[in-house]
């Protein structure tokens, strides 16, 4: 299994570029699928995940050549398939875009059932709601979601919660539907509103996106396009945070400040100094940290994907810490894993109570999420003496070059 070796203690300083956003990348490559035609992504970042859809799409019969690692060449003109049940697709939580994107260009989809992260039931039930509302038959049996449309006409959908995967599939499906389709209560996370400009890019008609209100015309057709996916805002706000728990100093490079408010606020509160710029931010750890009280929510709100990140610097600070995680029904599982490295950490449901400072050790420790091995890296980082994470497969599905960025900081990192 595969392994990352922290030796920590170190304080990081100097500059790390960000890579662009998995979960904008995640949607905006099924999105390829509802155009004719040859487009560039740009900006994509170098992860597993990536590399899966990517297989995927050449499944589905999509030319796909890397330019280089960042950026990907797909001639979509000849995918004639709908079914997706390429091996890799249970392997990626985001195979469910497939669904909005090929129920959108031919009305028929049949897509493997997501894997993905494992905090809790993970229901695609307000994805199948859109498509149910736009026309279409769902069926859903042995672990396959089949959906089949004679027509697919615009109409007004109120997602029950507030869903980013829902609003990006139902955005999908509704681009070349019949007529306006309204979808209210929708999510506003920033890769929603890049898979909008992108899709409008090759030429849909979306207003709205970034607010609770989205409308889509519906269109004939789509072409293909030169576009950058924006950065990632979460693998932004990791290294601001370890910049922070490593009591270092980092200036965290190609990011959109704006994206990272609910962060930068909390860091600011925790004593940290933080200095922000057109496309970056410096954060500078203080002499001493101040636990402070963390709720996450849907975005403007704190995000749920940095919870495990905040969890484990808030767990070092001076004072208790209350964190309360208001997206996911079990997302703290990550905490018993921390404690073996001496953390002081009390979870009830939803809600983990913090007390610091503490003495951290080294230990052997398992990654069973994307987001819990970050966090388990900032630990690690922290710690006096040898952390070993296995399972690290799980980190590298959303963070490209984690061991060699964090090197170059200064972190005593090696991959195995
Ligand atoms: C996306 O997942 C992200 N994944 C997640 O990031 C992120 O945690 C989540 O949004 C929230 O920001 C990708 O973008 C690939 P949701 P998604 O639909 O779309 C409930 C990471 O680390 N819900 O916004 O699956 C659901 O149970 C990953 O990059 C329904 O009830 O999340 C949850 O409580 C982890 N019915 C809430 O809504 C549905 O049909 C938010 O889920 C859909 C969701």
């Amino acid at each position: 299994m595969e392994q990352l070796i922290i030796k920590g203690g170190n304080p990081l300083r100097g500059e790390v570029n960000i890579s662009g956003a998995k979960n904008a990348a995640l949607a905006i490559l099924p999105a390829v699928i509802l155009s004719e035609g040859i487009s560039t992504i740009e900006n994509l970042p170098y992860i597993e995940d990536i590399k899966h859809l990517v297989e995927i799409l050449e499944n589905l019969g999509a030319k796909c050549n890397f330019k280089d690692k960042h950026t990907l060449v797909i001639d979509s003109t000849n995918i004639e398939k709908y079914r997706a049940v390429y091996g890799s697709v249970k392997k990626i939580r985001a195979s469910y875009y497939l669904l909005g994107a090929l129920l959108g260009r031919f009305k028929n989809a049949e897509v493997a059932m997501p894997g993905g992260c494992n905090f809790g039931q993970r229901p695609v039930d307000q994805h199948i709601k859109g498509f149910k509302a736009l026309g279409a038959v769902a069926d859903l049996k042995n672990g396959m979601n089949k959906l089949k449309a004679d027509k697919l006409i615009g109409t007004n959908i109120y997602l029950d919660v507030i869903s980013v995967g829902a609003t990006i599939n139902i955005m999908l499906a509704a681009t070349k539907a019949q007529g306006v389709t309204i979808i209210e209560n929708a999510a506003k996370e920033p890769h929603v509103v890049d898979t909008a400009n992108f899709l409008n890019m090759m030429g849909a008609n979306i207003k709205g996106a970034g607010t609770d209100v989205i409308r889509i015309i519906g269109v004939e057709k789509l072409h293909g396009v030169r576009y950058t996916i924006i950065p990632d805002q979460i693998e932004a706000g990791t290294y601001m945070i370890a910049a922070a728990i490593t009591k270092g100093s980092v200036t965290v490079k190609n990011i959109i400040p704006k994206h990272m408010d609910p962060l930068t606020a909390k860091l600011i509160e925790m004593n940290c100094i933080v200095e922000e710029g057109d496309d970056y931010i410096k954060v500078t750890a203080p002499e001493k940290l101040y636990a402070t009280n963390i709720k996450t929510m849907v975005y403007p709100g704190f995000p749920t994907d940095l919870q495990p990140q905040i969890t484990t610097i808030v767990a070092c600070s001076h004072g208790t810490g209350i964190i309360t995680e208001n997206v996911w029904e079990n997302r703290f599982q990550y905490v018993n894993e921390l404690k073996r490295l001496g953390f002081n950490i009390t979870v009830e449901g939803r809600v983990a109570v913090t007390k610091g400072p503490v003495n951290l050790m080294g230990a052997e420790v398992f990654a069973h999420d994307l987001r819990a091995g970050a966090a388990l890296v900032l630990a690690g980082l922290a710690s006096v003496g040898t952390t070993t994470i296995s399972n690290a497969k799980q980190i590298y599905r959303g963070y490209e070059n984690i061991e060699g960025k964090l090197r170059v900081l200064g972190a005593d990192i090696e991959k195995v």
